[in-house]
């Protein structure tokens, strides 16, 4: 079954105890579907959402810095202490360099996060195919928090990003997001050769997230068998 990960960036939708709401609903309907619901949510709210629900949450950044003098980072260890069950890294709105890249892969790694990597290219996802992250994301940036998908503007761009990512690890899952709405945008990216996506704003700002996700969800059906007539 598909993955859906929603990103509760920083939202008021998707904050505090109202990330606490969001999260349950998404446990619910992960429930309901037996679809992988992945939620990813700012580290100060780690603690509180991983406490109320049983679906795996991730954090938003991970700084690769050890115990000790390191004011103001993430520090991986208290990530896991705190409830993480993975890490977002390199997003759109949280770049990383390459190098940092590896090593924030390799220091989640070493404590048990699982990793999904964003990269705003097919280049830049095959380059990070190297490090081996648990998934990787493809996010074109001008079309994340907008009304266009990526798949219906961009479906060349996931086709190839699965090319080239598999070629480098065909054990690498790809994920892609940006703009994605509805069951038909989620469709296309499935059909393209993802293994799920990355969703924020069609679930955190809608009237009825609930309805939004069982409507995202709809695209990850898999077709019926059709039964051939006995002869
Ligand atoms: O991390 C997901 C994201 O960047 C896509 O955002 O609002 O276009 O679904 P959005």
């Amino acid at each position: 079954m598909p993955f859906l990960v929603v990103n509760f960036k920083t939202y008021k939708q998707a904050t505090g105890q109202q990330a606490v709401k969001l999260a349950k609903i998404c446990e619910k309907v992960a429930k309901k579907t037996k679809v992988h619901v992945i939620i990813a949510v700012q580290n100060v709210d780690l603690f509180r959402v991983s406490s109320e629900v049983s679906i795996p949450v991730y954090a938003e950044h991970i700084d690769p810095v050890s115990y000790g003098a390191n004011t103001g980072k993430d520090l991986p260890e208290a990530l896991v202490e705190n409830g993480a069950a993975g890490v977002l890294i390199n997003h759109s709105e949280d770049r990383a360099e390459l190098a940092q890249i590896e090593d924030d892969i390799k220091r989640a790694k070493g404590v048990g996060l699982m990793t999904i990597v964003c990269a705003p290219t097919s280049e830049s996802s095959e380059s990070i195919a190297v490090f081996a992250p648990d998934f990787i994301a493809v996010e074109p940036p001008e079309l994340i928090g907008g009304d266009v998908s990526v798949s219906k503007a961009k479906p060349e761009l996931i086709a190839k990003t699965v090319k080239l990512v598999h070629k480098v690890n065909k054990e690498v899952p790809v994920l892609c997001g940006a703009g994605i709405k509805d069951h038909d945008d989620v469709k296309i990216a499935i059909k393209l050769g993802c293994e799920g996506i990355l969703v924020a704003s069609g679930v955190t700002k809608a009237e009825d997230p609930e309805k939004a996700l069982l409507d995202l969800i709809k695209g990850m059906a898999k077709p019926k068998t059709v039964k051939r007539s006995k002869r």
